[in-house]
């Protein structure tokens, strides 16, 4: 039992930065988050573009202030060959996308497109190299291709194919579930793969040194990620990536819409499994990495239902209703009290996809109550964590009991306080009791919430959940005190 709503914030002495990069987002070749949702064609006439990308998604994206883009995969990495995707789009190969839905591509988006679009959207690019069915050459080709400011035959040929300056990419994962669709490696056969990759991939330019991402452990596979802190040298590696999604069961997963109330707790609970997660991996990593310069990345987090009636099962197609946004506000909560070590994620996917923060219908867009989770969170982008601690009531179902209450809270570069707490409750509001370390002002207070817990804002109701003011929080000196209705997420900043 976890007791009463109480927290109480306990300043560090020591800066603990909240990587604005936890909020990193996801686009895969896979069903239409990449064409039809980012991408229309250069020649669409009917959906305003640059480009061919949707200027209504790179608004709403703009917004969000998205820190880092992940590309072009998921599985799909693994069997992507980027030379397939630059050069004249008449005279691209097209390819089968083998893991999603048997669909032909066109190789029409491919890197020049996806980078270009990354400086439109003001965010940083981070590659996914294929180590699965790709050839050492061809990922250090990639890196020269995008990275090298000289002479060479890679950047010869990107300057052929229109671009002069490099892109300059930081952040380059190393295959993607190498243990599965990557490759159906073991951890050890991966490690020296890894070495092998990561040495060819050279620090062309000033992008202060690549961030190599290594493909991480399913779930709780603690062997994966103890073989790899093991076997990785610290030389090569910044990041190890760690994948867990809100699954209910992975052979009856549910309606993302008609779920039932149990379907719902076991969605919760799946979700606040990763705390359990990133603590086990934490801890592994601190045996080999006590001064945490390895950064824990969580680069596919989200909820996976059934898609949705009528769409390609291969397209991974689903409605977005307050359940993920209970699954956003956790989790974020989860990884900014864990900044030490989590230093970036990845939600999956952006759009159309998995728990996507935009839909897109024809010339139609909508943003979903995650994409507003993300919006009311962006406040803890590189502010300072102010760690916590929490005493939360129960949410029980047929005996098991999660916490109905979580927290997490952050100082920004002018000394505002932001604190977001989520009741995942669906039935009963939460009085909470923050206790805060000096008097201050309450400042606005913004709360997301519904009528009903399988509410989604839909193609011809718009934007019915967007987060409002909020009268239900007081703070009175060194106390803030905030009824939260049932399903709800609030964001009070004071001064
Ligand atoms: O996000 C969908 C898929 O989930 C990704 O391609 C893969 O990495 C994971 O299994």
């Amino acid at each position: 039992a976890y007791g009463q709503n109480m927290v109480t914030l306990t300043p560090s002495e020591k800066p603990i930065p909240i990587s604005r990069h936890i909020y990193g987002h996801f686009a895969e070749h896979l069903g239409r988050c990449v064409y039809d949702g980012f991408y229309v064609g250069e020649g669409n006439k009917n959906i305003p573009h640059t480009n061919g990308v949707r200027n209504d998604v790179i608004a709403a994206l703009k917004e969000l202030q998205i820190p880092n883009l992940r590309w072009p995969g998921g599985c799909f990495a693994d069997t992507y060959h980027w030379k397939d995707g630059i050069g004249p789009k008449a005279s691209r190969p097209a390819i089968v996308n083998n893991w999603w839905g048997g669909v032909t591509e066109d190789n029409s988006f491919g890197t020049h497109d996806f980078l270009d679009m990354c400086e439109l959207l003001g965010t940083e690019p981070y590659l996914a190299g294929n180590v699965g069915s790709g050839e050492v050459q061809e990922l250090a080709d990639w890196v020269q291709y995008v990275n090298f400011a000289g002479n060479s035959p890679m950047s010869d040929l990107r300057r052929e194919n229109g671009r002069d300056k490099p892109w300059n990419v930081k952040f380059w994962g190393v295959g993607n579930e190498s243990w599965g669709c990557g490759g159906n490696m073991t951890a050890e056969y991966y490690s020296d793969i890894y070495r092998k990759y990561s040495t060819f991939m050279a620090d062309w330019s000033n992008t202060g040194g690549l961030y190599r991402i290594a493909s991480g452990a399913n779930s709780a596979d603690y062997h994966w990620t103890e073989t790899l802190m093991k076997q990785l040298p610290k030389s090569l590696v910044k990041g190890i990536a760690l994948h867990h999604y809100a699954v209910i069961d992975w052979n009856k997963k549910g309606s993302s819409i008609t779920y039932t109330d149990e379907q719902y707790f076991k969605t919760m609970k799946s979700a606040w499994f990763m705390n359990e997660l990133v603590e086990k991996h934490s801890a592994i990593m601190d045996k080999y990495d006590a001064k945490k310069d390895v950064a824990l990345v969580v680069d596919e987090w989200g909820g996976w239902y059934e898609v949705e009636p009528n769409t390609n099962p291969g397209f991974l197609y689903q409605q977005n209703t307050m359940r993920d946004a209970m699954i956003a506000g956790m989790t974020l909560n989860i990884f900014n009290n864990h900044a030490d070590r989590v230093k970036m994620a990845n939600l999956a996917q952006t759009i159309n996809v998995l728990q996507a923060v935009i839909l897109t219908k024809e010339e139609k867009m909508i943003k979903t109550p995650t994409f507003h989770v993300l919006e009311m969170y962006k406040v803890h982008h590189d502010a300072n964590l102010i760690p916590l601690r929490i005493s939360s009531q129960d949410f029980v179902w047929n005996g098991e009991a999660i916490p109905a209450v979580s927290a997490s809270a952050s100082q920004d570069k002018n000394g505002r306080t932001h604190i977001s707490l989520v009741n995942i409750d669906p039935k009963s509001s939460q009085d909470v009791t923050v206790a805060l370390s000096k008097a201050q002002k309450l400042q606005s207070a913004r709360l997301l919430t519904s009528a009903n817990l399988r509410d989604y804002n839909d193609f011809d109701a718009g934007d019915r959940i967007v987060p409002k003011a909020f009268k239900g929080a007081k703070v009175d000196k060194q106390q803030l005190t905030a009824k939260l209705p049932p399903f709800s997420v609030l964001v009070v900043t004071l001064d």
